[in-house]
């Protein structure tokens, strides 16, 4: 399966990033703990423009624990601030703001010597569709949020919300686009939900989530489905007997093999089959 698949309005939104990030002191790179790698876009490094950023791995809480450890080390290795996430229950944010702080510091202590007042750091989140960019603010901002006014002459239009006293952020996020350089990308797009499904093949994608999980997480599928997997199982073979466990049959009592897929999709996409990360730090190529 050969996905390409490119949201509307691309131009616009990069334009808008490129715009909204000359306004903010520190870009916040929101990833897909489950998979780091697909869901970065190498493209933000050009587009940050130098200014620091902080690598976000929201959605922490449905990736294995190990792999989160395992690319926080990675990221870090690399010189970047890393911190995982999970923007559904709040766990982890406040450590974005103690990254920034840390960040600025250097700058901080250069304008103090020179006497002046520093402003709160302003920072923008920016990622691919579905990683939770919204959920992210909205957990960030709570409630009630202090919304502050506009900078006159710099941030004209712009909406910027304090989250603590030092630090606010663009009420807009970036929106950046998947990477489909590479087949597999794609494909984990599409596992974890960030490709809009109508474009693809829900059985053919269900077998390659099979295909999957067979060499990620072996126990996932036949603890989930209680049927035993043999090595010589076909996808198609284990789909099916996904189908029977759970009665999935359609009129004249034929297995209801679309029912299986999606169900299956659902629910690893839900995290039903337990905690699990698609793409390993060790051997990754960014
Ligand atoms: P976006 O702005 O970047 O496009 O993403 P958004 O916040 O809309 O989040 C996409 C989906 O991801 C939402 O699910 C949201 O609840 C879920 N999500 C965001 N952050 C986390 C997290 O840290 N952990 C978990 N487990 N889920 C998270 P949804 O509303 O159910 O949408 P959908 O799944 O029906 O598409």
């Amino acid at each position: 399966m050969n996905i390409q698949w490119y949201p509307g309005h691309m131009t616009k939104a990069k334009r808008m990033m490129a715009e909204n990030i000359a306004l903010v002191d520190i870009v916040i790179e929101l990833l897909d703990a489950r998979i780091p790698f697909s869901s970065k876009n190498p493209e933000i490094e050009r587009l940050a423009k130098d200014k620091p950023r902080i690598v976000v791995l929201n959605k922490s809480d449905i990736s294995d624990q190990a792999e989160n450890d395992a690319w926080l080390e990675h990221f870090r290795g690399g010189g970047l601030a890393a911190v995982c996430v999970d923007s559904t229950s709040g766990k982890g944010l406040p450590q974005i703001a103690d990254e920034a702080r840390r960040l600025m510091r250097p700058k901080r202590e250069r304008q103090q010597a020179r006497g002046r007042v520093f402003a709160p750091i302003r920072a923008m989140i920016a990622g691919i569709p579905n990683v939770g960019k919204s959920t992210l603010i909205n957990k960030l901002v709570g409630k009630p949020a202090a919304k502050t006014a506009d900078r006159p002459g710099v941030t004209r239009s712009k909406q910027w919300i304090r989250i603590v006293k030092d630090f606010e952020l663009l009420d807009t996020p970036g929106l950046l686009w998947p990477k489909f350089d590479d087949p597999s990308v794609g494909l984990n797009l599409a596992f974890t939900g960030a490709i809009n499904d109508q474009i693809v093949d829900v059985i053919e994608l269900s077998l390659l989530l099979i295909e999957t999980l067979r060499s990620r997480a072996p126990s996932a599928i036949p603890s989930r489905y209680k049927i035993s997997v043999a090595d010589e199982d076909t996808p198609l073979t284990v789909l099916e007997n996904i189908a029977a466990a759970r009665e999935f049959r359609l009129k004249g009592a034929a297995l209801n093999m679309e029912r299986a897929a999606i169900t299956l999709i659902d629910e690893f996409r839900a995290a039903r089959l337990g905690r699990i990360t698609l793409e390993s730090a060790e051997v990754t190529k960014c």
